[in-house]
């Protein structure tokens, strides 16, 4: 091993593109390995890392990876990488069921690895104001969080296999779902409803899912996912609720304000600059930190198993048009 640190990059495809940068910009050795053979073009777009022809090269040749594949790939990727000993970063949804995220977890304990998922959400800037805001500076817990989020649909068509991606629930709606329960706490019960049109093999399909979900201390959560046709604009909404104040947030409008009488709060829940730095580049940097035995990162593998048991019972609401209990009874897949 070399004494300059090594991120096995797994998977070229779009959120690659985003990884690789971060790590590029941090200033680590970069090998990718894909299936695709599309790390060539992705390495030499971003102007480094070295790209490996099979799986076994690359985790020969690093010391933690970064798994950037579709969401049924992670459980058997992540097992892969803690049998060799690295540390492992995974894109969110950790896996497609509640079993297979233990699997992993399991998996990275018993090999003395570390774990982490990528919930990028916790570190865009409006999203970490709030998280600070309700832990510091506001004296009521929030009673409402709505949720927007929705754009052009994704183009890769496993994306709309509910086994390979666990479906809008699992792989998009997620990040509110995690986000929620970082500001109010576990969830406790999920109602869900959707409607779709179009066709993936048309290229047109749209879906429009809406949550309502409970969480253990009485507040609820609103949360809208949408995959619209191409070329529709990428949004992210919140108006987040409390005793006397609201916090608000339009992706395309005004990135972030309040609203509310608490003296002082407005001001200084203001970010500097919304763009200030990349989302992926203080996630990938903190999870970096926490590899080479720095501080616990703000979000675990244990947050990501909460989400997915939240995100399972809004799936099974779906299916039944009732509200769901969340199943907190933790079983490892074989
Ligand atoms: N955090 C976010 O905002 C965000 C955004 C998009 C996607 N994602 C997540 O990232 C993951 C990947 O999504 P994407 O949009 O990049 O998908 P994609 O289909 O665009 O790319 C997947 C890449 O992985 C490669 N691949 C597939 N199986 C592999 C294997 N076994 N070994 C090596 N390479 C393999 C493919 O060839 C491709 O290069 C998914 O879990 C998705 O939910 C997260």
């Amino acid at each position: 091993m070399s004494t300059t640190y090594t991120v096995g990059l797994i998977g070229a495809g779009g959120i690659a593109e985003a990884h690789l940068p971060a790590w590029l910009a941090i200033g680590v050795d970069v090998v990718v390995f894909s299936i695709d053979g599309r790390g060539p073009e992705l390495v030499s777009r971003h102007g480094g890392g070295r790209v490996v022809d099979t799986l076994d090269e690359l985790l020969a040749a690093c010391d933690a990876v970064d798994i950037c594949t579709p969401t049924f790939t992670h459980l058997d990727l992540t097992r892969r990488a803690a049998a060799a000993g690295r540390h492992v970063l995974c894109e969110k949804p950790l896996a497609p069921t509640a079993a297979d995220v233990l699997a992993m977890i399991t998996a990275c304990e018993d090999a003395g690895v570390q774990l982490y998922p990528a919930h990028v959400v916790r570190y865009f800037p409006a999203y970490r104001a709030v998280e600070q805001a309700v832990r510091d500076s506001l004296h009521t817990p929030p009673g409402l969080q709505r949720f927007y989020r929705g754009g052009s649909g994704p183009i890769a068509p496993w994306f709309y296999d509910s086994a390979m991606s666990g479906g809008m629930i699992l792989d998009q709606m997620i990040h509110d779902i995690d986000f929620a329960q970082w500001i109010s706490g576990d969830i406790v019960s999920a109602y869900a409803t959707q409607n779709t049109a179009g066709s993936v093999e048309r290229g047109d399909k749209t879906v429009v899912t809406q949550l309502v979900l409970t969480h253990g201390n009485g507040a609820i959560a609103h949360v809208t996912g949408v995959w619209a046709r191409q070329g529709t604009t990428f949004r992210t909404e919140f108006e987040i609720a409390g005793d006397g104040w609201m916090l608000t947030h339009d992706s395309i409008a005004t990135p972030y304000s309040f609203d509310g009488n608490q003296t002082g709060a407005g001001t200084s829940l203001v970010p500097t600059s919304e763009i200030a730095e990349s989302p992926y580049l203080g996630e990938i940097a903190e999870i970096y930190a926490a590899f080479r035995g720095g501080a616990v990162p703000r979000v675990s593998a244990w947050d990501a198993l909460s989400a997915i048991e939240v995100a399972v019972a809004a799936g099974k609401s779906l299916e039944t048009a009732q509200p769901v209990l969340v199943d907190r009874e933790r079983k490892v897949a074989s």
